[in-house]
């Protein structure tokens, strides 16, 4: 880049405005979130995109389900999506929403060019469909006639419509992820599309003629178009589109953060699209898994399980980006519980990194009258710092992985040294027996150790990463709340 930054462009889902956003969104959302922040600590000139997926024959059901126009009802959903994003701390750059003018004109652009190639014919086609899912399924995959994924009935349906020639990329695409080993992250999933490419791709239907709520076919405007296809190609019209600066700058996508569930559409269906308009494809295509709540399956489909805004108000954003990223491993299924997020809660954050916090602050008020230490006589061990100095890098080896969990819990073995330090070091006996030059090294030593922490924590925990910072204004302390109020009931 011009500028000599390397550059970074992460993209979420767009979510189903179709109910209210649940912890799956919120998921997504705050991974895609920390690599951003993470990213932009290592320099990187990052383009974060995420938003709502506003068109189809679902949100159509939905909006007369409420006596609503399709229009009306998205532009009133969208509020509690951009909503948690704010109340997340979600550090996007843009929020896209497929029913705008904009990403509307991108879609015709990305259909005309595969149009001009010959990629889309006529002809017909008939199957099993699941609205909910807004695909077709093979009867040998239906769960006793129902869709696998919802449980509900799959229509059978024949239509006549538009085709995309997708199997004519079939080998293309193969090929290119058998060569490049991080187009598909993790390399599990990469194995089970490359399975299922094996099986044959099929041309897709990218028509619909039975509902309107769609962007209509520039050569057949009675049509409209297949909601995927409209979908997918935000994560070009959210950079303005194929021609547009941004789109230069930051094109190709570095990732693509989705669910496992979505994996077949942007490994396959996605890149075919961009072959066709020409499009170089996206780095990598990286498939976390699904969130539980209390061992059950949540879908928005099937009613909100949790109220989400609640659980913000009541916990912290950060508590809960704290609760999903240690918790979960990433890639694989995880389960969240009140309980459990209270005793991460009671245990990582209020026993272990709030304390730390306090302590040493509270120390340096009764010791220094406020101001930190700013000198090392090397009078203690030094264990501690050099422990700190040595995380970042521990994280980012972590980080390039996608261990979370990992680089989180390198996080806290500094903020549990760091505690045991104060016991081991017995500030309190320094005093007593004025052995102020030892006191002082275990005071600068603490908020070094702080410091550090604070600084490879601010992806994961960004509000408190600033509320540390408040605390430690210049060379001085300012004693404030505990970071993290022990959670003392659970109802
Ligand atoms: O699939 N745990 O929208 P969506 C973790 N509009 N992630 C989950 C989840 C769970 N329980 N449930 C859903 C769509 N997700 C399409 C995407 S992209 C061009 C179009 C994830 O609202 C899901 O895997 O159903 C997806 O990545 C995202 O949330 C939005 O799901």
């Amino acid at each position: 880049m011009a500028n000599g930054k390397s550059k970074f462009y992460i993209t979420t889902a767009i979510d189903y405005p179709s109910g209210k956003p649940h912890i799956g969104h919120a998921y997504e959302k705050i991974v895609a979130d920390t690599i951003a922040r993470w990213q932009r600590r290592k320099g990187a000139q990052v383009f974060f995109l995420t938003g709502t997926d506003e068109h189809g024959q679902k949100i159509e059901k939905y909006a007369r389900r409420e006596n609503r126009t399709p229009q009306e009802f998205v532009d009133t959903m969208v509020e509690d999506f951009r909503r948690l994003c704010r109340d997340l701390s979600i550090s996007y750059d843009a929020f896209i929403r497929t029913t705008e003018p904009q990403h509307q004109e991108t879609v015709r652009q990305i259909f005309s060019r595969a149009l001009a190639k010959g990629d889309i014919y006529r002809g017909h086609y008939e199957g099993f469909y699941c609205v909910d899912c807004e695909t077709f399924f093979l009867e040998r995959d239906l769960a006793q006639g129902a869709c696998p994924v919802h449980g509900s009935k799959a229509d059978w349906v024949r239509e006549e419509g538009y085709f995309f020639a997708m199997s004519r990329y079939e080998r293309r695409l193969r090929e290119h992820i058998e060569a490049h080993e991080s187009f598909i992250l993790p390399v599990s999933r990469r194995n089970e599309v490359l399975n299922r490419i094996k099986e044959g791709i099929r041309d897709l239907n990218i028509s619909r003629a039975n509902f309107s709520w769609g962007i209509p076919l520039p050569n057949d405007p009675a049509q409209v178009l297949y909601v995927w296809f409209d979908a997918l190609t935000n994560y070009v019209s959210g950079l303005g589109g194929p021609e547009s600066p941004l789109f230069r700058e930051f094109w190709p996508a570095d990732m693509h953060l989705i669910g496992k569930d979505i994996l077949w559409f942007h490994a396959v269906i996605w890149p075919a699209i961009l072959m066709a308009a020409d499009i170089e494809l996206p780095r990598t295509i990286c498939a976390h898994g699904f969130i539980k709540v209390g061992g059950e399956k949540v879908s928005k489909s099937k009613g909100a399980v949790l109220d989400l805004g609640a659980l913000i108000a009541r916990y912290g954003a950060d508590s809960i980006r704290y609760f999903l990223l240690r918790e979960v491993a990433f890639g694989e299924d995880g389960n969240f519980s009140e309980e459990a997020l209270i005793r991460r809660i009671n245990c990582d954050l209020a026993n272990d990194l709030g304390n730390l916090v306090y302590r040493t602050i509270s120390m340096i008020e009764k010791y220094f009258q406020g101001e930190i230490p700013q000198e090392f006589h090397q009078a203690v061990p030094a264990a501690v710092l050099d422990a700190a100095r040595s995380l970042s890098a521990a994280v980012d080896r972590e980080m390039m992985e996608y261990n979370f969990s990992q680089a989180l819990a390198k996080i806290w073995d500094v903020v549990n040294a760091a505690n045991k330090f104060i016991e081991e070091s017995k500030p309190w006996v320094l005093c007593k027996e004025n052995r102020r030059r030892e006191l002082s090294d275990v005071m600068y030593i603490l908020v070094q150790a702080i410091r550090l922490v604070r600084e490879n924590l601010s992806p994961f925990m960004p509000g408190t990463a600033v509320r540390i910072d408040e605390q430690f204004p210049g060379m001085t302390v300012r004693k404030s709340a505990p970071l993290f109020p022990r959670i003392e009931d659970a109802d």
